[in-house]
């Protein structure tokens, strides 16, 4: 690797940015992360990792040599040849995406003498590339070519999905830049397409619309199955055997949740908006996702009779297992909403950070599953965490005040459980 390793600057410490950098450190490159929030450059200098992300601590430690984290954007472009920007887009009020970070980075770039390539990685509307393209012109950086090479890592696996991914994009309007980035990744084991700036900011706008899109199919066939007396999970097992469909992503729940679906298919509804066309089947989407934890509370609703003064046990907290992220998860809708109508509420996540505000500060979270469900008058499996396959549910039913189980991923066996004393409903089955 020595004679190609390069010199990277890394904007934004959060989820993409660290496991950016930790794989590019890997590959040999040197790598410096800046981040604006002290706290985490000072854990990062200690050695620890600010986030939850399997194999990422230990990515850091053994390429430890390589990893440099600073507060400086100065310092972080000093001798850097590619700045990869990796700082957050969240949305504003009106879903489109607030790129006040992006534009401060692209701002701190005027002292790098030796950068040759500037790429986004942040999730940013389409024709951004083209207005930083024309900035950096302007700060006559007309030399620093431009690329976007958005990230189609998911949370809770990312490093893996980082270094053997389905494809790399990249998107750039000149050879040389495409073929440092080509450079860059070599190591990597996943094709590379390459394509232009707009049409890369597009696929990752696109994708996590149509994996949004798909989840949402499989929940409002749900709803219907529930109505007609079919099995969702039959319907999508068998439905996901077509190989031009699959399986994935055919797992009906609560509605989904996280940093990504919900703000991408937001931004990318206001960005077609904003371009004078109404996206109607990504307005569709979200509508059917923003209802789908609120039926729930209205099904867990009827089966009651009231929610006023019942107790309910929230079972996984966070927007899908194997993180700590609370981002947009389903659990805070339900809980807002089990709230709004009376009831009082118990919780358990392995993971979750502890979380002091509305609608969790009134929730007893407890630290195992069975203490949460103790005196409950229903216990709603949200996060379909592995643990809840461990729990022995036939010892565990009578603490339950009432022993209704409501499976939000379907992730356990009615039958079974309905075998040892149970009420069980579930999402797109009849029990
Ligand atoms: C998602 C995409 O999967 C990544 O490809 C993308 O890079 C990432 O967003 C991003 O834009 O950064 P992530 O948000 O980490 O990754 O999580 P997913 O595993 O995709 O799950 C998203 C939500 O969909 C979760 O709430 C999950 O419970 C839900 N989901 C997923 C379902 O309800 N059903 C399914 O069958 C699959």
């Amino acid at each position: 690797m020595q004679g190609s390793a390069r010199s990277i600057a890394v904007f934004g410490a959060g989820y993409i940015g660290l496991v950016t950098a930790a794989c590019f450190a890997h590959l040999g490159h040197r790598v410096t992360v800046r981040d604006i929030q002290p706290e985490r450059i000072r854990l990062l200098n200690a050695g620890d990792v600010p986030i939850h992300e399997p194999g990422l601590g230990d990515l850091l430690a053994e390429n430890k040599e390589r990893l440099t984290y600073t507060l400086d954007a100065t310092e972080a472009v000093r001798d850097a040849q590619v700045a990869y920007i990796c700082v957050d887009t969240p949305p504003t009020a009106s879903g489109d995406a607030d790129l006040s970070r992006v534009w401060a980075v692209i701002n701190a770039l005027k002292d790098a003498p030796h950068l040759s390539a500037v790429v986004v990685k942040s999730t940013v509307p389409v024709g951004t590339g083209a207005r930083i393209r024309a900035a950096l012109n302007e700060a006559g950086l007309e030399h620093v070519g431009y690329a976007s090479n958005p990230e189609f890592t998911a949370e809770g696996r990312a490093v893996t999905d980082f270094l053997h991914p389905d494809r790399i994009v990249i998107g750039t309007a000149d050879h040389t830049t495409a073929a440092l980035l080509t450079e860059v990744h070599a190591g990597i084991d996943g094709p590379v397409q390459h394509m232009d700036v707009a049409s890369a900011e597009m696929v990752k706008l696109a994708a996590n619309a149509l994996l949004a899109t798909k989840i949402t199919f499989i929940n409002e066939i749900a709803t219907v199955c529930e109505a007609t007396g079919a099995d969702v999970s039959h319907v999508a097992d068998a439905i996901g055997m077509d190989h031009r469909l699959g399986r994935h992503f055919l797992n009906a729940g609560l509605g989904y949740g996280g940093s990504c679906f919900p703000k991408d298919s937001r931004a990318l509804r206001a960005m077609a908006s904003n371009s004078g066309y109404s996206f109607q089947l990504l307005n569709a989407v979200i509508a059917v996702n923003d209802l789908q934890p609120r039926r729930a509370v209205q099904r867990l609703k009827a089966e009651l009779g009231t929610l006023n003064q019942r107790r309910i046990a929230l079972l996984g907290m966070t927007f899908k297992p194997g993180t700590d992220d609370m981002r947009e998860a389903p659990s805070t809708v339900l809980a807002s909403r089990l709230l709004a109508e009376g009831a009082a509420l118990t919780c358990w996540d392995p993971m979750a950070r502890p979380a002091d505000t509305a609608p969790w500060a009134t929730a007893e979270r407890h630290p195992t599953i069975i203490e949460a469900i103790t005196a409950a008058d229903a216990a709603v499996i949200v996060t379909e965490w592995p643990h809840l396959h461990d729990v022995d549910w036939e010892q565990a039913r009578p603490t339950m005040r009432n022993p209704l189980l409501f499976d939000g991923r379907n992730m356990l066996d009615p039958d079974a459980l309905s075998r040892v004393g149970y009420t069980c409903m579930s999402v797109g089955r009849a029990t």
